[in-house]
């Protein structure tokens, strides 16, 4: 029991990224492309990702691709893992672009030049003692498989999944001992273009194809989490869930009940697969008046039973609220999550709701549930920021958003939940994933990159930078 500590002394600090988000380099080493290559950046990209007859093509001349060169840690690696040392770092987060190392998806034999780019970066890690974190798919999927399978729709991604995440494990067994499988794998239910590689078509039953490609991943997450065990019994895997904890508009028995079946689908569903090894008995009446009728295989039930995670990862930047009849009511349409606004709470300058205590209360209802080790792996505040005329970075906004939250799993923690870090989202600034925009910075290391794609992508240290370092120097104590 953990009562009175702030935190447990191998806490793991730390922060986050995902390839497409920081390395650029989009067509070097023999990378192939993915999906985040052909997402423009700006506006559209969230019309695309949510619209019917996205196409798949690059058109410079109309679009800009921000992630083509992103903030180039393709080249720039050795200068950031630095500064993340300086900070204090214990882990890094970070992914592996599935299409540098099979640039297609269905090649027999790995890229070479791939693995030994993460090699490289592994290796500059260790050297400066902190541990990689690795989540081996983050919207990123091969463009290839995207265009000629229909992404996670197809059964046939998973055994290429298998041969992916395999070669990854066993590759890097010496290198990682925290791995992830699915970044987000529950996002899929509002924008399924970035996890699972396709659009809803007009007249496409939606949930009978999230769902059969949730089925897919389980499996293809089972296989990871089997390699994993078999290749590196020592390590740790989890899956990763976008958590926004649910709370019903007012105590009406309608909008509570509607809150609850809205935090089954969204929040737990995969976690009770993934994590419990089954599908929930909620699922049946839930997948019957969706109509959707899974396709199921032998041997795949006894699969995703045996090879449950070890801990969950998680995101978490705000709560939703949910109300059945949403007329009359504002959206709170930031959040992505389809809920009203909730009275009590401020928003980001994206609309996205800010809710410490909501944090406190996601990690609570997630511990209740599973008693698994929970990691929080992205949290995060996304802000415009403003360079001084002495050039530095006053970001308190960002000190704040982060004290606050801290704070908050400081006292889930004290609640008896068991955690293992928390590594904040975009420690340097990167791409946006639902905008594409750079003017949406989390970093605590600014880079001097803009939306229109100019920008000497110099670093620079933000107030926040000194601030995150005490943090961690004194585990949590100072805030
Ligand atoms: C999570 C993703 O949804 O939130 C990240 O795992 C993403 O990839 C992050 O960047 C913040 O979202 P956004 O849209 O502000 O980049």
């Amino acid at each position: 029991i953990n009562i009175g500590k702030k935190f447990p002394n191998d806490f793991l600090w730390g922060g986050a990224t995902a390839a497409n988000q920081i390395e650029g380099g989009f067509d070097e080493g023999n990378k192939g492309l993915n999906i985040a290559d052909v997402l423009p950046g700006g506006k559209e990209r969230l019309k695309f990702l949510k619209e019917p007859g996205f196409k798949f093509e690059i058109n410079k001349s109309k679009y800009n691709y921000p992630n083509h060169q992103a903030i180039d840690f393709y080249h720039r690696y050795k200068e950031d893992i630095k500064l993340f040392a300086e900070m204090g770092f214990k882990v890094f987060r970070m992914s592996i672009a599935w299409s540098r190392i099979f640039p297609n998806g269905t090649e027999l034999e790995p890229n070479e030049e791939g693995l030994a780019f993460y090699d490289r970066v592994f290796d500059e890690l260790h050297k400066h003692g902190i541990e990689p974190v690795v989540t081996i798919s983050h919207y990123e999927m091969p463009l290839n498989l995207v265009e000629n399978y229909g992404g996670w729709k197809s059964r046939k991604v998973v055994p290429l999944f298998e041969r992916y995440a395999s070669t990854v494990i066993s590759r890097y067994k010496k290198k990682v001992k925290y791995w992830m499988t699915f970044n987000e794998i529950n996002s899929a239910l509002h924008f399924p273009i970035m996890s699972m590689g396709f659009s809803v078509q007009e007249g496409e039953n939606k949930y009978q194809s999230v769902f059969q490609a949730f089925h897919h991943q389980f499996v293809a997450s089972s296989l990871a989490v089997k390699a994993c065990r078999e290749i590196i019994p020592e390590a740790k895997i989890g899956c990763m869930l976008l958590h926004a904890p649910v709370y019903s508009y007012d105590s009406n028995p309608e909008n509570v009940l509607y809150a609850l079946q809205e935090e089954r689908i969204f929040n737990y569903f995969c976690g009770d697969v993934q994590v419990r090894g089954e599908y929930p008995a909620y699922a049946r009446r839930f997948l019957k008046e969706h109509f959707v009728d899974l396709n199921i295989e032998d041997g795949d039930s006894e699969l995703i039973k045996e090879y449950t995670v070890d801990y969950i990862g998680l995101s978490y930047y705000m709560s939703q609220t949910q109300k059945k009849d949403k007329e009359g009511h504002d959206v709170a349409s930031g959040n992505l999550l389809e809920g009203v606004k909730n009275p009590f709470l401020e928003a980001s300058d994206w609309g996205w709701e800010i809710d410490p205590i909501g944090l406190r209360i996601g990690l609570n209802r997630l511990y209740d549930r599973y008693q698994v080790p929970l990691f929080v792996v992205e949290n995060g505040l996304g802000a415009y920021d403003k360079v001084d005329d002495d050039g530095s970075i006053n970001d308190d906004y960002r000190i704040e958003y982060l004290r606050s939250h801290i704070e908050a799993m400081a006292e889930a923690y004290d609640d008896g939940v068991d955690l293992m870090g928390y590594t904040s989202w975009g420690c340097i600034d990167l791409v946006s994933a639902s905008t594409g925009e750079m003017s949406k910075r989390y970093g605590f290391i600014y880079v001097d990159k803009h939306d229109d794609g100019s920008g000497t992508l110099d670093r620079k240290k933000k107030k926040s930078f000194y601030w995150f370092q005490k943090v961690i120097k004194s585990n949590g104590e100072k805030l």
